[in-house]
């Protein structure tokens, strides 16, 4: 993936309260394209695979059981400094301390339930891309 996309998926809060609409429309407001997008649930044990890194992590069974719990949106967008000012539009993962006007602070409602994913480098972007989306996918 370039250095220009990033990936992200709207967890499951979000999809069974009825806003993915609304973040999506966030999303291409903010200037982003939609390069590859679909609805699926991950099992746990992919769930497991996706957040490997985080295995250490007093929270990362619980992880794994929340973002398998209902359907996610994955999605790979594409704007100029895509992980940067997708990070941003998102806001802290923890929606106590994220930024008015923020996806999360719209939209999340807990640390766990905090409405949408967004990659932390151009690196995992691509890794976490390729994770979802076949190469015919991203195009
Ligand atoms: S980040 O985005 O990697 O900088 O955030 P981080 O704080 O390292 O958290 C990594 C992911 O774990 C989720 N998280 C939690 N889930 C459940 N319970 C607790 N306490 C908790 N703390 C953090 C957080 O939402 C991140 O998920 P993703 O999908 O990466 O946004």
């Amino acid at each position: 993936m370039a250095n220009n996309r990033t990936y992200t998926m709207i967890k499951p809060d979000a999809v069974s309260a009825g806003n993915s609409g609304a973040i999506i429309k966030m999303i291409e407001e903010a200037g982003f394209r939609i390069v590859s997008m679909k609805m699926t649930q991950m099992t746990k044990e992919i769930a497991g695979k996706f957040y490997e890194v985080h295995k250490e992590r007093p929270f990362y069974g619980e992880l794994c059981d929340y973002m398998s719990s209902g359907p996610i949106i994955p999605m790979i967008l594409e704007k100029d400094n895509a992980v940067e000012d997708f990070r941003k539009l998102i806001g802290a993962t923890n929606p106590a301390e994220a930024a008015e006007g923020t996806i999360r602070k719209l939209f999340a409602k807990s640390i766990e339930a905090n409405a949408i994913h967004g990659s932390d480098s151009d690196e995992n972007a691509a890794i976490e891309g390729a994770f979802f989306f076949s190469a015919v996918d991203q195009y």
